[in-house]
């Protein structure tokens, strides 16, 4: 009597959500190879001028997003390192003075990198800034954030592992010409793929800037680093990892107590993003271990509710690609991320899209045999948006069936948007390029865990 009772309200449960794998979309993408766009393609020409000012782009350049970091990259000479800037109705410049480096690789040397940071800016406003002062001159603008705050809108981008084939102009396009503007992009790694050419052929690492110049020049994108950013190549003497990413982007970690770019912590509008590193140490006692321990503890939900975390390798992922490779932090980190009631995890690395549930599986002990996730209302969402389109292609192979943790996945490429509305809800949508079209696939209402902690994944 008791067991078909049991029986049935099992599966009752399976049928309610709990065995269930969610959807594993039924749109199937035109198979077409991804080919980086030729060197002498539009997108990467080079501005017109004797040392004119090339691969403008811009981060925010402290903790809570008064700040800016302009960078660019002149060929002929140094230059100077000026950059003037002023706000939009007002005549008054104000000037800041930058650094510049080079860097050599293999055979190839850079040009001559600048790096600028502008800081007390004011939030809320709309800034001019130019670069290339005493040869060729050009303009740029950006708007600051809103004041960091709990009811504070604001909308980020979402793209992962980009590279720079047709697909990847048409993701940033698409990204573009989005309707819910993103007002600045959460990149998930993976850059240029300049290491998929011979001898890491950093010419590439140029075109890649030139590209996405159109958009990084005017809002900040906030970089996390991926396992192509390693360039790690001791065969042809570079046995520096990351040399020509932390050449090239700057990021204000010392602002968030970190000792490393490759990990770091931004407040921005109502949001606080911290970004980590797949490809650093991450076991106990490492630094990026002590910095993250000490990080989630400063983590203020009501100043701002919405925690977010970037990393290059997802710790979920149903794709037959990179299965199970971030397991090892997954293991070290997730008790804290369930702890801190992270809200969402966006990853790239496999190129596809997928969402999961709210999910843990943080029982898990080795001896005790409870090795399948469960649903866990203080669990973060854990998106993988690694479908920039790269040289790479997509990731078409899953595991099947799909796992019950699995909400939605998808072997297109594509963008998301996160639109935050307030401190307790925010609108996400993802957009897959279809037959050259942007078409919204996937969409989430995100209930935020710490002002309304209702388990909307379910
Ligand atoms: C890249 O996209 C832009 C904007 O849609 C377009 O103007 C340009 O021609 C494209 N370039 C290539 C090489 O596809
Ligand atoms: C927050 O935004 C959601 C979605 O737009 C809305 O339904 C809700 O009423 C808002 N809450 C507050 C407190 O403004
Ligand atoms: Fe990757």
């Amino acid at each position: 009597m008791g067991f078909s009772w049991y029986y049935f309200l099992g599966i009752l449960l399976c049928i309610i959500n709990v065995c269930r794998g969610g959807i594993t979309s039924s749109y199937v993408r035109n198979v077409e190879s991804s080919e980086d766009m030729p060197l002498d393609s539009d997108v990467f020409k080079a501005p017109h001028g004797y040392n004119a000012p090339q691969q403008v782009h811009i981060t925010q350049g402290d903790d809570v997003g008064k700040g800016v970091i302009v960078s660019w990259v002149t060929v002929n000479e140094p230059g100077s390192n000026i950059v003037l800037y002023w706000k939009a109705n007002s005549k008054i410049k104000q000037k800041a003075k930058g650094t510049v480096t080079t860097y050599k690789y293999y055979t190839y040397t850079s040009g001559y990198i600048h790096h600028c940071s502008i800081q007390n800016l004011k939030y809320n406003t709309k800034y001019y800034y130019m670069v290339g002062i005493g040869h060729t001159t050009r303009t740029f603008w950006f708007v600051t954030p809103p004041p960091v705050g709990p009811n504070v809108p604001y909308t980020f981008g979402l793209i992962g592992d980009l590279g720079q084939t047709y697909d990847s102009n048409m993701t940033l396009t698409h990204y573009e010409m989005n309707p819910t503007k993103g007002q600045t992009v959460l990149f998930v790694g993976d850059l240029s793929y300049a290491d998929k050419y011979p001898n890491h052929d950093n010419n590439r690492w140029d075109t890649w800037g030139r590209f996405v110049e159109r958009s990084n020049a005017y809002q900040p994108w906030i970089w996390t680093a991926g396992n192509h950013d390693v360039d790690f190549a001791p065969e042809i003497g570079e046995p520096e990892p990351f040399k020509p990413y932390t050449h090239r982007y700057p990021v204000p970690y010392k602002a968030s107590g970190s000792t490393s770019p490759l990990w770091y912590s931004i407040k921005r509008a109502s949001a606080y993003i911290i970004v980590l590193s797949t490809y650093s140490a991450t076991t106990k006692y490492t630094p990026q271990y002590k910095w993250l321990e000490a990080e989630l503890k400063k983590v203020n939900r009501e100043e701002t509710p919405w925690l977010i975390v970037l990393m290059h390798c997802p710790w979920y992922n149903s794709y037959d690609y990179h299965y199970m490779e971030g397991e090892t932090m997954r293991v070290i980190y997730e008790p804290w991320f369930v702890k801190s009631k992270v809200d969402m995890v966006f990853a790239g690395h496999v190129h596809a899209y997928e969402r999961s549930k709210r999910i843990s599986n943080v029982d898990y002990k080795i001896i005790n045999g409870e090795c399948t996730p469960v649903n866990n209302p203080s669990a973060p969402v854990y998106i993988t948006i690694g479908d920039g389109g790269n040289i790479e292609g997509l990731a078409t192979k899953l595991t099947e069936p799909q796992p019950m943790y699995s909400a939605y996945r998808e072997s297109s490429f594509g963008h998301a948007i996160l639109d935050i509305k307030n401190r307790t809800h925010a609108y996400y949508s993802w957009h897959r390029n279809q037959d050259g079209f942007s078409a919204k696939a996937d969409s989430f209402l995100f209930f935020n865990r710490y002002w309304h902690p209702v388990d909307e994944s379910y």
